[in-house]
């Protein structure tokens, strides 16, 4: 038998939107047609995309992080040919192939404290899998979370996901409570209630690139550890590099507890999970062989998965990506704060390494406040996915808005991008500033067209 794929592609191209539209969830064509994002890609390489009339497009969302090391990166791909063409015995599940292994200590590695390693299929089974272990380590049933927290979509993810939008509807949920990201004193309030297992949190926050204080990690576990509770650090986005540092937690000389980690470690290819954590953690939750399958997942530790793991971690290494995403991420901060400097209309810039966040407030100049407060009147971030819907049509970048409901863009490109791509940003992002400050331009009938959208639905 006979299966061609390049055939089955090249007889399809263009009916992604309608097959999309009628098979799976028909809001994504409809969003995408809305904001003019509906391009037909037909190849990526490193930090960009083409599409199918030539068109190149720079990539600063990589898959919401996933491209750590750029698109299609050949020793990444040559890896898994290689881990194909092995024909190895996958998922025996009665067996301890030697991949697993050999991922876990390279990972373990990057995170002197933590000893043993949990492999599963994406970053909100990480989560879930912290929560579970947190849950029976300590013998408690509560955890406590972030506002704005954003770490996944399963139902125990949700359970400590900041953001009402994502929860509603979907309860009862895990008795779970939010305190504000970088508040010790609530903290200690829930801990002296005595039913907390944990504290769960991203050291840079996906939504709004918000980072608690410098010092709140260090001074929350040893919060937590005196009432006898856990830090999980969620580096699920966060991490393998892109702070800056290879976890972002080690801004701060903190241990946490258990570390999850996801996107990047795939390598661009293949999903995986993970979740690091303290030995005594792992001694308990899997005390005596019968306990050997309380927490499992049928694809765990896959070799494909770990073959993308190992084959990404080498990468990262070789090519420096962790030092170049703090070298990158300040000289693009850099180039950023002085327009910011320039046009008030952009309040903030903050983030680390090539995490960024680019936040918007009221701009000065009358004409562009009456745009600017329609827009807010209208639906609010709607200005920010103005802005991103201008850098994508003029200037062909893909950013995202970092959340609904949010002034803010979310800058995460792939870790090696270099001055090429700052410099391209940097001047096309001043450009939509130049236009949006002064209220006029192609970016306001994108504006008016989206507040059509926005009173329409
Ligand atoms: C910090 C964080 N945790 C968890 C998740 C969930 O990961 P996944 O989408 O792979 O389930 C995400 C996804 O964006 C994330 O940013």
């Amino acid at each position: 038998m006979d299966f061609d794929l390049p055939g089955l592609l090249a007889a399809h191209r263009g009916d992604g939107y309608d097959l999309y539209g009628r098979y799976l969830n028909p809001q994504q064509p409809r969003v995408l047609h809305a904001i003019g994002f509906d391009k037909v890609y037909q190849r990526a390489e490193g930090a960009y995309l083409y599409d199918s009339d030539g068109g190149q497009y720079a990539d600063f969302l990589a898959g919401f992080g996933v491209f750590a090391a750029g698109r299609n990166h050949p020793v990444i791909r040559q890896a898994l040919h290689d881990a194909l063409d092995a024909q190895l015995a996958d998922w025996t599940q009665f067996d301890c192939g030697p991949l697993p292994g050999l991922l876990a200590e390279k990972l373990l590695a990057k995170a002197p404290g933590l000893e043993r390693v949990f492999f599963c299929n994406s970053g909100t089974e990480a989560v879930e899998s912290a929560l579970k272990f947190a849950r029976y380590a300590t013998g408690r049933g509560r955890v406590v979370y972030c506002d704005h927290a954003f770490h996944g979509l399963t139902t125990g993810s949700l359970s400590v996901n900041g953001s009402a939008d994502f929860r509603r509807g979907f309860d009862p949920l895990l008795p779970d409570t939010a305190i504000p990201l970088g508040d010790l004193d609530a903290l200690e309030a829930e801990l002296r209630r005595g039913d907390v297992a944990a504290l769960i949190i991203e050291p840079i926050q996906g939504k709004g690139v918000h980072m608690p204080p410098d010092g709140f990690l260090t001074a929350a576990a040893s919060l937590l550890h005196k009432h006898g509770a856990l830090l999980i650090c969620d580096e699920v986005q966060c991490g393998f590099g892109r702070s800056g540092k290879f976890f972002a937690y080690q801004h701060e000389q903190v241990v946490p507890d258990i570390v999850t980690v996801a996107k990047a470690l795939s390598g661009g290819y293949v999903p995986v999970g993970a979740m690091l954590a303290k030995g005594w953690i792992f001694d308990k939750v899997y005390s005596s062989m019968d306990r050997l399958m309380v927490h499992s997942t049928t694809f765990k530790g896959g070799v494909l998965a770990m073959t993308a793991g190992l084959a990404a971690l080498a990468v990262l290494d070789e090519e420096g990506l962790t030092e170049n995403a703090a070298r990158t991420g300040e000289a693009l901060r850099t180039g950023l704060e002085s327009l910011a400097q320039r046009y008030d209309v952009l309040a903030d810039v903050r983030g680390r390494g090539l995490m960024i966040g680019l936040e918007f407030g009221r701009p000065s100049s009358l004409r562009a406040r009456a745009r600017w407060s329609a827009l807010r009147t209208a639906r609010e971030g709607l200005f920010a996915q103005m802005i991103v819907v201008a850098l994508f049509q003029r200037h062909r970048i893909l950013t995202q808005v970092s959340g609904d409901h949010m002034e803010v863009i979310k800058l995460i490109p792939p870790l090696m991008i270099g001055e090429e791509e700052v410099k391209l940003f940097t001047e096309a992002f001043g450009e939509v500033l130049e236009d949006a400050s002064k209220g006029g331009g192609l970016i306001w009938e994108f504006g008016r067209t989206l507040v059509k959208q926005a009173v329409r639905s």
